[in-house]
Parts: C-alpha cells; structure tokens; sequence
C-alpha cells in the first residue's frame, strides 16, 4: 500500500492502520513537494515505530512497490499524483474535487480500480439507507442537513453533506443539481418544497457530525451521525483498499466493499461515486 497525504491528521492513522495489519506492508508514504517532513520515516512520524519508508515528495516512481494507493490530502494533490499512479489502484477519501478532478479520476478507471467515498465510516453507509427510507415515508417533510467540523477543515458543505443530501434528493426523485440549496440569507421568502438546504458549521476540534432534519407538520425526525475518533475513516479506507486488490478496473462504491458480493457494471464498477 502507498499513502498519499501521509503526514496529514487522516494519512498518518491510515499508516499506521497499515502497520498494524500483518497481511500489509507500507510501499510508500508521499506528501507535497514543500513539505517540512520530507525525509522522515514514515512509521516514526505516524508514531508506530520506524517503518524503513521515508516521506517522498509527488513525482515519478514516487508510489514505488505499492498495488494500492490510499489518498487522503487535497484536491490539488490528488491531480498530481495520478499521472503517477500507473496501474494502481486508488482508494480517495480526499473531499472538495473539482470537475476536472473527477474527470482525471474516471479516466484512471479505465486502467485500474478506484473507489471514492466522502466518508469511510460504516455509520454513514448505515445513515444513508436510514435516510433513503424516511425520505420516502415522509414524502411531505421539507429535508434539511447540517453538518460541523474542526477549524481546519478547507471545503464546506462537506463531502459527507453533499452526499447525504443527493441520496435524499434521488429518493424524493428531485434532480441534486437543482434541489441543493447552500445556507439562506436575506428575503428568500416561502420555503419550497423541492428544495434540500445545506449548512456548515465550523469551529473547534469536532471530527465530524452530520444530521439530517425531516420536518413535517406536526412532527419532526433527526437523522444523525458523530464520529469521535478520526481513525474509523482510517479504518475502512485500509479495509477498502484490501478489497480493492482482486477488482477490475472500474467505479466501485463503500457500499461494494460492505456488501457480500460486488454489484456490477459494464466495466465490473457499481459506476460512479
Ligand atoms: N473520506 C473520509 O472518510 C475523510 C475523512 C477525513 C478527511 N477526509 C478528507 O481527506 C482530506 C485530508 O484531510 P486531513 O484532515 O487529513 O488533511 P491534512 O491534515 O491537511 O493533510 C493533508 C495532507 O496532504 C498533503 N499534501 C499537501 N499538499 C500536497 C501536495 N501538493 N502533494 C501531495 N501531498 C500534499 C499534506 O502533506 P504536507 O503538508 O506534508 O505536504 C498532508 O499529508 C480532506 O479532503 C478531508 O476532507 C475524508
């Protein structure tokens, strides 16, 4: 396995997360080209002991020995990494990609697997079902998602956000383009019902939370989910990529990962994240 975004508060658990899985070993541990840990032991840094993998900056050769490459670092990054991917695998959790980005992303498809999901925590796959379901019970209630993370935190709404709410929007049957509505401000007037707004809260060391309102006349629903520890991301982004090994190239989704067999399409993917 490699990791790109190795130093970062995410890639730092996936390396160690690596280390402790026996099956593993660490190919690579890569970061920017101006970074201040250049150099270091991978394992060191990552507090589980040398490794023998120093942090490598992006470029050629950079992924080294590795099958798998385990992304978690910017969007800017991933763009420049994956001319170097070759044949490799990719397992993303990086947040915030432009067009261009995932359409670099669909093109590494063709030659090798990949698997994007905005959060790797089973609560949130467990969360979107939840959600699917109520969506469709409450056909009246107006839906809403706030979420809240730490201060360093660069996108809002968050990967996690957006997601929650085009499942919501795919099972009211309403198009997320059109549907997504980001915060209020001024004299927006009556609130229409085919609309989902958005909200992103800000502040402090809050790893993440998401809740999604149903609100009906009468009666209200929160649906919500908190992680508390960041290494669950960690976690199911190295289980993803475990499965990952045996795929064909293609879009596979956390759902294929979790289910008991792979769903497929023309291309062996569940097509498109
Ligand atoms: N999907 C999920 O479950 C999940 C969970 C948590 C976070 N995330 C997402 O994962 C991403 C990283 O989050 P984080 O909180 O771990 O960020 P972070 O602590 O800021 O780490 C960013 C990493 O990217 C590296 N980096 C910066 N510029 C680079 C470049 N030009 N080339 C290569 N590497 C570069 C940094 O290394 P240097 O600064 O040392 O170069 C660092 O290792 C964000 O998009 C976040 O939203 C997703």
């Amino acid at each position: 396995m490699a990791v790109l975004g190795a130093s970062g508060r995410t890639g730092r658990l996936v390396v160690a997360a690596i280390a402790a899985d026996p099956a593993l070993s660490l190919a690579a541990a890569v970061v920017g080209g101006a970074s201040s840990h250049l150099g270091l032991d991978a394992g060191a840094l990552c507090g589980v002991g040398v490794l023998g993998v120093p942090l490598t900056a992006v470029g050629p050769g950079c992924f080294g020995e590795a099958e798998v490459v385990i992304d978690f670092s910017l969007p800017h990054a991933l763009a420049s990494a994956l001319p170097h991917l070759g044949a490799r695998g990719l397992v993303s959790g990086t947040t915030g990609s432009s067009t261009p980005l995932l359409e670099q992303l669909e093109a590494h498809s063709l030659r090798a697997p990949v698997l994007c999901a905005a959060n790797f925590s089973l609560g949130i796959e467990l969360l979107k079902d939840l959600l699917a379901r109520a969506v469709v019970a409450l056909p009246s209630a107006d839906i809403e998602v706030i979420e809240a993370h730490h201060r360093h935190k660069r996108d809002a709404p968050s990967g996690t956000a957006l997601a929650l709410a085009e499942v919501a929007a795919r099972a009211r049957g309403l198009d997320p383009q059109r549907a997504l509505v980001h915060g209020r401000r001024g004299a927006v007037g009556p609130r229409p019902t085919d609309q989902i707004g958005l909200h992103a809260l800000r502040g402090g060391d809050v790893t993440g939370a998401h809740t999604v309102w149903l609100l009906a006349d009468g009666e209200r629903i929160a649906l919500s989910h908190e992680a508390s520890d960041r290494s669950t991301f960690a976690r199911g982004a190295v289980r993803a990529a475990r499965w990952l090994l045996d795929r064909a190239p293609g879009r596979y989704l956390l759902a294929d990962v979790l289910a008991p067999e792979p769903r497929t399409t023309s291309r062996g993917g569940s097509g498109g994240v």
